[in-house]
């Protein structure tokens, strides 16, 4: 159902993957909702091909950039604004890669290597996109910028390893860009902590189908759906927000609130 919250606002969506990314279904909520778009994602996800579909279904062009490039960043959001006519209103860093998570490789024991990368790839692609798009003043005023967190920021998760890491200097930023791009242009900055959801990224990490059920179980109503989390994107983008930056949101179906359910103790029950 359509109620045209976002009618008249361009937008970049970065990490759409496939049919299942938080960022695929958000893109097809904000198009739904009346705005343009362009699609972004790093190039060896391009070749993949999947991403073709959603441009087509969103009629949206897509941008190739590596979020740890600056030069491919810049590109971005000059082309952006060349294709939908403006200044950008919105932008979704739906973005997260841990090669020490896909190698299996416990916390004490992490690659420096691939942590570099897990903090690059996943946190200061954040803090990237919003310097290029502050020193470019491509946001308009009320802009609002949406980042995907994990509660494992705030709590330690024996399975998410160097990502823990990496949101909790996601959140950081979020706090930090948005206070001076709030002071600059009035943008919003803010992240979303996103109950476990079931998409590549996600099922990447050992032991996610069990965790998922547990989450489900210790939330009073249950895991948040990828499509909840696309609603709530938009409902950060449209303009009954405004007053909304600096903020990391649990949208989480009441997990990050919750000791331990009826559910979760009869499924442990002896007797
Ligand atoms: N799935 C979950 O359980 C869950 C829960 C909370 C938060 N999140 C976060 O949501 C975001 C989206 O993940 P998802 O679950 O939809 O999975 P996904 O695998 O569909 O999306 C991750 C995206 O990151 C992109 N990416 C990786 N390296 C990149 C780079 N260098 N430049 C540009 N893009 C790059 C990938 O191509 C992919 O499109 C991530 O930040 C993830 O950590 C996911």
């Amino acid at each position: 159902m359509s109620h045209n919250l976002l009618q008249g606002k361009r937008g970049i969506i970065s990490g759409a993957l496939d049919e299942n990314s938080l960022a695929w279904k958000t893109a097809v909520k904000a198009h739904q909702q009346g705005a343009k778009i362009v699609l972004t994602n790093a190039p060896i996800a391009m070749r993949m091909g999947e991403i073709k579909k959603l441009a087509e279904q969103t009629g949206s062009e897509i941008i190739p950039a590596d979020a740890t490039n600056m030069d491919e960043l810049t590109n971005l959001f000059s082309k952006s604004q060349e294709i939908m006519g403006g200044k950008i209103d919105f932008v979704l860093h739906a973005i997260g890669m841990s090669t020490n998570i896909r190698k299996n490789i416990a916390y004490p024991e992490l690659n420096y290597d691939f942590y570099n990368k897990t903090l690059d790839v996943s946190a200061l692609s954040l803090h990237r996109m919003l310097n290029v798009a502050y020193k470019m003043d491509a946001m308009s005023e009320w802009g609002s910028v949406v980042a995907l967190s994990y509660i494992a920021a705030q709590r330690a998760f024996s399975f998410y390893t160097d990502m823990a890491d990496a949101k909790a200097l996601l959140e950081s930023i979020v706090r930090s860009f948005g206070y001076h791009y709030g002071k600059y242009r009035k943008v919003r900055v803010n992240s979303i902590s996103q109950s476990p959801t079931k998409t590549t990224a996600g099922g990447g990490i050992k032991g996610f189908g069990d965790f998922y059920d547990f989450a489900e179980l210790n939330s009073p109503l249950g895991n948040a759906s990828a499509e909840a989390c696309a609603d709530y994107c938009v409902s950060l983008f449209s303009d009954y927000t405004k007053m909304v930056t600096m903020q990391n949101l649990f949208h989480d179906g009441g997990y990050s609130f919750t000791g331990m359910t009826d559910d979760l103790m009869k499924a442990f029950a002896k007797e």
